[in-house]
């Protein structure tokens, strides 16, 4: 009887099929429905890539205004939900907070269980908005600031930054977080992904799939990384210790945080991307000491293990210098990535089949009592 292979990780492992995005670590390219995510980072809305991520194309003028009126709507904390974030403590987690604010959304929508293709799309429309407006209140509360309502005439990002500071920042720093929400907004069969995947393969609910993928997004494997990274660069302090930082962290055996990545293995697509808006957030904001420690990091870490970074190394950096707290960014990329999460909650469930993989079994042979 030959042993069953076992790819610890899933390493190489194709789980499915997916016609949401195609990451290609080989020409260094990643596709939302075909379209290369620079071009639709430099010409699009978050709203236009929410919908291609959710419909299969673009939206045409009116598509687009009816997604938006839809979305709009919605922008408002319901008092059941900002009581639910009134009780869990600041000491938790942001990202605790969300996903319990996202579970209370779900249990209070009457229509949770149905999950019809059009109930779906209506979930994640109500996601979309109201998630912002958990991000932003929860920041606020913990600086003992007051709730800030959200604006209907404002598109999304700029209602975002409004409804987080009170104010919509000038417009370089609206369209570095565009950029972000776009570059974190979907990437195939990642853990949150498939985690949200897996849960609907039970025929579960779509809010039961994002708390689930929430919960994998947490951590710093994954999502939790943006925010790991500003803790390196706190712990590092100024960009000339950079290097022996490093040299102590790695003989240390640590994992340089926003460094690596399980498919790209000759750097992330996005980052480019990602490190231009930050290069001009650096510049507006007049921060060069932030842009050496960057750099410096970056050249001691390829020059010594040749592993890049990955996107959350330069998001991470440019959330902070667009003023959010550091345990607040790894809620916005729950904001960005739920788009992709309910694109894929729906594709599995148009064609749906359990996943339930097996085990190699290497405990104690059979015995009896
Ligand atoms: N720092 C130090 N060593 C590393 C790192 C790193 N960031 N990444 C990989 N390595 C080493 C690893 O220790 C291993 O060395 P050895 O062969 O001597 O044991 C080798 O490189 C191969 O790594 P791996 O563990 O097989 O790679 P993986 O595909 O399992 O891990 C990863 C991918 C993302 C978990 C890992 O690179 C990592 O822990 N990075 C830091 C956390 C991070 O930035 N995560 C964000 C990922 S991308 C975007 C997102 O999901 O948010």
């Amino acid at each position: 009887q030959t042993e069953p292979e076992i790819r610890k990780g899933l390493v190489g492992v194709v789980a499915d099929a997916t016609a949401i995005s195609k990451v290609n670590p080989e020409s260094n390219s990643l596709l939302y429905r075909g379209y290369p995510v620079q071009e639709l980072a430099a010409r699009c809305s978050f709203e236009e890539v929410a919908y291609l991520l959710w419909h299969g194309e673009l939206p045409t003028p009116e598509q687009l205004s009816s997604l938006e009126a839809a979305g709009r709507g919605q922008r408002a904390l319901a008092d059941n939900v900002r009581a639910a974030v009134d009780l869990v403590p600041t000491t938790a987690h942001p990202m605790d907070v969300l996903r319990t604010a996202v579970s209370v959304i779900g249990a209070a929508d009457p229509a949770a269980e149905d999950s019809s293709p059009q109930a779906n799309l209506d979930k994640s429309v109500r996601l979309l908005s109201q998630i912002p407006a958990v991000v932003a209140y929860d920041q606020r509360r913990r600086r003992g600031q007051e709730l800030v309502p959200p604006r209907e005439d404002l598109g999304y990002v700029e209602n975002f930054l409004h409804m987080t500071f009170g104010e919509v920042p000038d417009a370089v720093v609206v369209d570095a977080f565009r950029v972000s929400l776009i570059l974190y907004a979907e990437h195939s069969f990642n853990a949150s992904t498939f985690t949200a995947r897996v849960i609907t393969s039970t025929l579960a609910d779509l809010y039961s799939a994002v708390v689930g993928a929430i919960g994998a997004l947490k951590g710093p494997l994954h999502g939790g990384a943006n925010e790991a990274v500003m803790h390196v660069f706190e712990e590092i302090g100024d960009a000339e210790k950079a290097e022996a930082w490093l040299e102590q962290a790695l003989a240390d055996k640590r994992k340089i945080m926003g460094f690596g990545h399980r498919v790209y293995k000759h750097g992330d697509s996005r980052v480019p991307t990602m490190k231009a808006a930050l290069d001009t957030l650096v510049e507006h904001y007049d921060r060069p000491d932030l842009a050496a420690l960057y750099d410096n990091l970056e050249a001691a870490m390829t020059s010594r293990k040749s592993i890049l970074p990955n996107l959350d190394y330069p998001s991470g950096p440019a959330y902070h210098l667009m003023g959010f707290d550091t345990a607040t960014f790894t809620p916005l990329f729950v904001a960005a990535r739920v788009t992709g999460w309910t694109a894929h909650i729906m594709e599995q469930l148009a064609d749906n089949a359990l996943i339930r993989p097996l085990s190699a079994y290497d405990g104690p042979p059979e015995r009896h009592l």
